[in-house]
Parts: structure tokens; sequence; C-alpha cells
């Protein structure tokens, strides 16, 4: 990769500037300035860059704009979250695949976007639950959880990674051993599995066995291989017996091999997925030995090398992603966790014990020239991952790298024994790397992935598209469906909800189904019913159902939580629930809403876009 001159102008002219400015009076505030100048977004302007961060032990994903890092949305994904009506009732589809599949917490790791030609195409994100060992799927056109799938035969999801260059599988780690034939009374030795999900049905296609803590996940850039480090090939269960070999390995599966041999049948089906087990498949899987207990593993874009980071070695692996052979083994300073790159040949590698990152340059080291070291930065503190924009594609941005560090000690002020993670957004432009801005966030996110706003912000909807079942504007209703069950159909549009007046009897099941009927992106309304544990919000033209017990006898005021116009105050209505022995007569909404003229809302156009 050879280096635009523009760049090559533009860093020396920085770095001009940087040495007038240090040399004067005032230095500070001029080196200051100079990096507020890259990440100031001025109000009303766009920031650059997606961020996705995971949320870690929040269970959630993390959107920041870069360079910003301002926080513009969190997407909930393995918690409920009521401020966003998210896997909040009984009803949801997202609550009960959670409820499901290990229950409504999670801890995010890493995020991946779904790929076109090595580059992210806009249309998916997904992202790991370590602990119950889980995929979601988030539509970037809503910036919404779809689906959460179980994977079988594994646990502790760790790293995951996209198949490039066109999203054929998720490949998702299992991290913590079980029995070989998944029975607590079986004796047997442990193993894991690399499981292959397929990315729109989200089923896992097939697994490969790998014995041994499987960790961190790539692939290399034309779909032939996948990437795991394996730490603890002994098999050990506890400390001691994990740290006995001199070696631990990087674990290749070459993914077209595997397809033939499931395809051959030769996989032994276990929950109904075909596990392959190399040492009955030889070519399936390539140990290559690395440093004891190997932590990330990254492509390069060019898709040239894989580069393990040693951790507990001082040095990172490069292999040749083609041949599976080890070309070097620099050494680049303590605690190398994870490894990202630039668009001019550099890598950058996290070291968690140093709180550095170490730039090198990848051609240098793999010749085994002395000066392969090309800067190094400081960062607060103890990083983990790192990720330069566009670092795990094929084309980085080369403009911005975000270390994602696991402590934040003295950066912020103090909020009590508990501290926020801090993350440090590093210009990677020049030669120097420069510290620009830091930004905090709620615990605790692991890793990030990027996308242009430019490429994406196209593709994001407007409104939902109404579903086939929503209910529209003048087909409100309040049906009695049995002795002891009464189904609602309300809409919602500013700043009322129709019908406005719910009547039922004590020791009735309610179904209320409702459709947000605005079509004006951002008009959410919520609903709020004390005493019922119900409070969902909804976006414009999305509709949710919920069932609930009617509860006591007595009148429960629901209203809207989310500030919608000058009436928002009044955007409410009551839930009456008449004892069960009460002789009054329920009103009939039809007949008392006719009455009373009210007009129902506008009919919904649909999707903007
Ligand atoms: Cu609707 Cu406030």
């Amino acid at each position: 990769m050879t280096r635009h001159p523009f760049l090559l102008v533009a860093a020396s002219v920085v770095a001009t500037l940087a040495i007038v400015h240090t040399a004067g009076c005032g230095a500070t505030r001029s080196a200051r300035s100079l990096a507020a100048d890259k990440v100031y977004v001025a109000p009303g302007e766009l920031d650059k860059y997606y961020g996705f961060l995971s949320g870690g032990q929040s269970g959630s994903v993390f959107v920041v704009g870069i360079p910003s890092g301002r926080l513009i949305r969190e997407i909930p994904v393995f918690e409920q979250r009521a401020a966003y009506g998210y896997a909040m009732h009984d009803a949801d589809a997202r609550r009960q695949e959670l409820l499901a599949t290990g229950g409504a917490w999670g801890d995010t790791h890493h995020p991946v976007l779904s790929e076109t030609d090595g580059m992210p195409n806009g249309k998916y994100l997904w992202i790991n639950d370590l602990a119950n060992g889980r995929l979601a799927r988030i539509r970037l056109d809503y910036f919404e959880t779809d689906r959460i799938v179980k994977i079988p035969n594994l646990q502790g999801a760790h790293g995951i990674a996209v198949v490039s260059p066109n999203t054929k599988y998720i490949v998702v780690n299992g991290e913590f051993e079980q029995p070989t034939d998944g029975l607590v009374t079986n004796p047997a030795p442990y193993t894991s599995v690399v499981a292959f999900v397929d990315p729109d049905s989200m089923t896992v296609k097939f697994e490969v066995r790998v014995n041994g803590n499987i960790d961190i996940a790539d692939t290399s850039k034309d779909g032939r291989y996948s990437f795991s480090t394996i730490y603890n090939l002994e098999q050990g269960k506890n400390m001691g017996a994990m740290i006995q070999y001199d070696r631990d390995a990087v674990a290749a599966i070459d993914i077209p091999a595997a397809e033939a041999a499931v395809g051959a049948g030769k996989g032994a089906v276990r929950n109904g997925v075909p596990i392959l087990d190399p040492a009955e498949n030889p070519g399936v899987m390539t140990l290559i030995p690395v440093p004891k207990n190997p932590h990330g593993i990254n492509v390069t874009p060019d898709g040239r090398y894989a580069i393990a980071s040693g951790k507990l070695s001082p040095t990172v692996t490069i292999i040749d992603a083609h041949t599976l052979k080890i070309v070097a083994e620099p050494e680049v300073g303590l605690g190398p966790l994870h490894t990202t790159f630039d668009d001019r040949g550099n890598a950058f590698t996290s070291l968690f014990l140093d709180s550095q990152v170490v730039k090198w340059n990848i051609d240098k080291a793999v010749k085994g020239a002395p000066d392969y070291i090309v800067d190094r930065i400081n960062v607060h503190y103890n990083i983990g991952h790192l990720q330069a924009v566009g670092g795990d594609h094929t084309h980085p941005s080369g403009d911005f790298l975000l270390a994602l560090n696991k402590l934040s000690k003295d950066q912020y002020v103090p909020v009590g024994p508990d501290l926020p993670e801090n993350q440090e957004i590093i210009d990677i432009s020049g030669e120097k790397m420069k510290m620009l801005a830091s930004f905090p966030t709620p615990p605790e996110p692991h890793d990030a992935t990027f996308m242009a706003v430019a490429a994406l912000k196209p593709l994001v909807h407007q409104t939902f598209t109404p579903a086939a079942d929503a209910v529209q504007a003048g087909q409100e209703k309040i049906v009695r469906t049995g002795p002891h069950a009464v189904s609602v159909d309300m809409t919602l549009i500013r700043s009322a909800y129709t019908p406005e007046t719910v009547e039922v009897k004590e020791g009735d099941q309610v179904t209320l189904k409702i459709t947000n009927v605005e079509t004006i992106r951002d008009m959410i309304h919520g609903f709020a019913l004390p005493d019922h544990n119900l409070n969902i919000a909804l976006a414009p033209g999305y509709t949710k159902t919920m069932t609930f017990e009617a509860g006591k006898p007595g009148v429960y005021w629901f209203y809207c939580t989310n500030f919608c116009s000058a009436l928002h105050l009044e955007m409410r209505g009551r839930l009456i629930v008449q004892p069960k022995d009460s002789t009054v007569t329920i009103t009939d909404w039809h007949a008392a809403a006719n009455v009373k003229g009210v007009v129902p809302g506008v009919p919904s156009t649909g999707d903007k876009q």
C-alpha cells in the first residue's frame, strides 16, 4: 500500500504547526485547540462515522458518533428497556426469544457488520452474548434487534466474526468446554466448537470441534479460512492445569473443506447441528502453534496476514493467511491483546500491561527490519480492544483509532467506587499518533466497529412500515372475546389515545394491540399503565400487542411517556376496572365516542422511504 502524497504533506504541516506551537508561550492551548479541531462537531453538523460499541454487561450496543464521541443511541439487545419499549411485555417476540434462550440479561462483546465485497453494507450488525451462548442480529434500517438465537452445543459465545467478503456465515467461538457428548454424567474429555451461523435464517449450519478454549475470531478476506485463537490446549479445568504447555494455537478452519465434509455426511449430528471432528476429517482444521495464551486475531485489510496477539508473550505472531505459515514474531510490548490497521501498511496493537497503543510497520516486521516500531502512545488505562475506523474491513480510513480502555481511574469526576469505562480517540493520520479526546460510557464496551455516515445514513428508515395487522385509524375497537377476556385495538397520534377509555371487569384478561399511526419521524408515543408493570414506547408505524390482567378495581390513568406536543401532558386515558360483582353496565365505547364526536387520527401512509 502506498501513501497518498497529500497525506504526507498534510502530516508534515501538522507536525510543523505542533513544533511551532509547543515552542512558544501558550503552547498547551495551541496543542489543545489543534486536537479539539479534529473532534469538534458543531451543533447541526453530523459526525463522520457511526461507531458501534458493545455494551458489555449493559447487554446492549452503544451507537457513538466519531469523531465527536457523542453517545447517540443505545440499542437494547439482551436486556429489556422501558425507554425504547423493548422486550417489556410477554407478547413481545424479542422478550419471548430472550426468556427462551437464557434470560433478559447478557454480556455483549463483539459487534460485527454484514459485508459486501469486504466492506460493510449497512444491512445487519451481529453481537454475541458471551454468558448465555447467544447471537443477536440488529437491523440497521431500524436500529432494532430483530433476532436472538441460542447456539447449540457450546457455552460461552466469545469471539465472533463475519465470513468475508460477502457474509457467508457468522462464526461464533465457544469458549467454555463441555463434555464431548453434552452430558454431565459423562467423564469424557471436554471440548468446544466453532459454530457457523447462516446470516439470514440465523440457524447453525455446522460446527467444528476444537480442543481447548476458543477465544477471538476473524476470517480471511477471501472466504477460505476462519481463524480462532485457542488457549488451554491442555484442556485443564483449573489455572495450574491450563499453563503446562509451551505453546497454544491459532486454529484455521478451511471453510470450503468443512462444507464438503458436512455435505458428505461426515458430521455427527447433535441438537440438530452436524459437528465435524477434525481428527476424523483431515484438512478441515490446521493448528498453528503460537505463544501461550494468545488473545486477539486480526486479518490485515489486504488479506495477506493473520496477526495473533501474544497477551502473556510480548510478541505478535504474523501468519501468512494463505499458506498458514508463521512469517514473523516481532516484539511489540507488554500484554498485546488486539491489532488494527490503517490504510498505509501499519498495524496498531493494544498493550494491556503497558497501557499503550504501539504502531508498527507490517512489511518491516515481516522482513525483520530493526525499525519496525513506528510510535507508541500512552492510553488511560489498561486498554483492551482497539479499532481503527475500517481496520476490520478491506479499506481502512486511516484517520481515527478508538482505544477501549478497561479503567478510567482519574480521568473523570469521581462518582463513587464504580467509575465509568473510558474510550480515547487517537488521530492516526500522521506518522506520530495524537491523543485527541476521551469519552466515558456505562459498562463495559469491549470492542467497536464503524461505518461511514455517508454510506449508512441513506439506508436508515424514517418510520416503521406498518405491519399487516396494524390497527388502522378509524378501525379502533373494544371487543369482549370471552367471559373474562377483552381485546382492545388502539391507535396513537398527537396527542390522543383512541379509545381513550377502556372499561373492563375485575378478573378480565385484557389484550391490547396498539399502533402508533404517526407518519413523521421521531414522533414517538408511550403507553405507561400505573400498577400494571407496563410501559412501552412506540415509534411511528409500530404496532405492539400485550396481554395483562385487569387488576384490582379502580381507575388507572395511562399516559404518554414521550414528549410529543404542547398537549403531551394531556395525552392520557383511563382503564376503568369495575368490581367483579358490579351491576354497572359497561359503557359501549363506540357509542360514547360517537356522542362525544371523537375524530379518529389520519390514516398511516406507511414508510416514507
Ligand atoms: Cu404522545 Cu406525549
